[in-house]
């Protein structure tokens, strides 16, 4: 198969990851007879810094006409206090409403050789396998107004919702926990906020064209809490876009690394832009440490969920785990008596495990 791939870098770490996910992607390529054409594209500061816009119109365009879109991350602190239509975020923002890419879908499964390196116990985290289906493109991150009010002495955001918003996520969510282990937790804050009331009426509703799934209601401010006392309780958690993005990286923890997240955001017809969990990470960019396996990881579920490519998603998730299994990891990571390595090591390990090459001793002896 021929396909058409829009890579957008972005900032910090994620022009480094970006690297990774194209080696692995080239590997698969030859390894199973496919062709995939890679367009490099714009966004986030990188795109201010050539363009001064974080979203510009050919990236859109490009985007708009690809086959699927893999992202690294935005964002840096030189550009915190440009005006808001000008940060690296607004780029990442625009372009998933500019796509409608409202289904954001993070799987939190844990890899075996890293039960250690979770602050959490082993026995809390064994066996928990949770996906949170996230809104994207609606509630308190786009509702208006958004402004400074009474000479700068207030702010306001707003928490909008379109009952056809929370439908479609809705929908999505028992979609997945019907095709997994059918039970559907959607977390709101039902008790407070009358766009979780609604939230909730939706659910219940919805949940009558579900009989197979079991459905529960947690208010958020519990769920946090459950996710790290009682993980194993979850199987899919819907729920809106704020709370999405904090539960995810509260739920990186199990895994032992927010660098180990991948995330498919798409819209109803399949379309799809594939991004870590994680940010830019100013704080190790240009090391050449960050962890890529959220990034080769958001690769394999473009495969899988872009290009129905079962069996190479598959396998890039076998050789993963194989790498881990081996005892290599990034120094987000720890795993005792293993080899802490680099991105590109990382990269080339997973390669090996991909062409069932050992793993070469030059790593293993420097
Ligand atoms: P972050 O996710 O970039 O980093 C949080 C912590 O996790 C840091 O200590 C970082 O070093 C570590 N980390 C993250 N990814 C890692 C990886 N792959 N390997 C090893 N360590 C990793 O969050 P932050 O520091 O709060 O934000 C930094 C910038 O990133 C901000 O500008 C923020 O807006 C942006 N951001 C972008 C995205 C995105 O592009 N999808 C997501 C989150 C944050
Ligand atoms: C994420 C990020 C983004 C979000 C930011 C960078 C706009 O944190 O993808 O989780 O909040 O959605
Ligand atoms: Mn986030």
């Amino acid at each position: 198969m021929n396909k058409q791939i829009i890579l957008l870098p972005g900032d910090g770490i994620g022009k480094e990851i970006m690297e990774a996910a194209k080696a692995i992607l080239n590997t698969i390529a030859s390894e199973y007879g496919h062709r995939f054409t890679f367009h490099q594209h714009a966004i986030g500061g990188d795109a201010y810094e050539q363009c001064g816009t974080p979203l510009p119109e050919d990236t859109v365009k490009a985007c708009q006409s690809a086959d699927a879109i893999l992202l690294g991350a935005v964002g840096d602190k030189k550009y915190d206090s440009l005006p808001p239509h000008l940060r690296p975020e607004k780029g990442l923002l625009g372009i998933r409403k500019a796509l409608e890419l409202y289904a954001n879908l993070r799987p939190i499964k844990g890899f075996t050789p890293l039960m250690h390196a979770s602050p959490l116990k082993e026995s809390v985290i064994n066996g928990s396998d949770i996906l949170i289906v996230r809104e994207l493109t609606g509630g308190l991150y786009f509702g208006k107004p958004r402004e400074r009010r009474e000479n700068g002495l207030a702010a306001i955001d707003t928490l909008y919702y379109h009952r056809s918003e929370i439908e479609r996520i809705v929908e999505r969510g028992f979609q997945s926990a019907q095709l997994r282990n059918k039970y559907l937790t959607s977390v709101d804050k039902a008790n407070v906020l009358e766009s979780s009331r609604m939230w909730r009426e939706i659910v219940n509703k919805k949940s009558k064209e579900f009989p197979e799934v079991t459905v529960d209601h947690l208010l958020v401010d519990a769920a946090a809490m459950k996710l790290v006392t009682n993980p194993n309780s979850f199987d899919v958690i819907v729920t809106e876009n704020l709370f999405g993005d904090i539960l995810s990286d509260e739920a990186s923890v199990l895994t032992g690394s927010l660098g180990m997240l991948p995330s498919a955001s798409l819209r109803s017809d399949g379309v799809g832009l594939y991004e870590p969990v994680h940010g830019s990470a100013p704080d190790i960019a240009g090391k050449g440490i960050a962890n890529p396996l959220a990034m080769i990881l958001s690769a394999a579920m473009m495969l899988r969920h872009s290009f129905q490519m079962i069996e190479e998603a598959d396998a890039i998730e076998l050789a993963v785990n194989a790498a881990l299994d081996q005892g290599y990891y990034t120094p987000d990571l720890d795993i005792p008596n293993g080899k802490q390595i680099g991105t590109k090591e990382m990269t080339e390990v997973v390669i090996e495990n991909l062409t069932n090459k050992s793993v070469s001793n030059s790593i293993l002896s420097t």
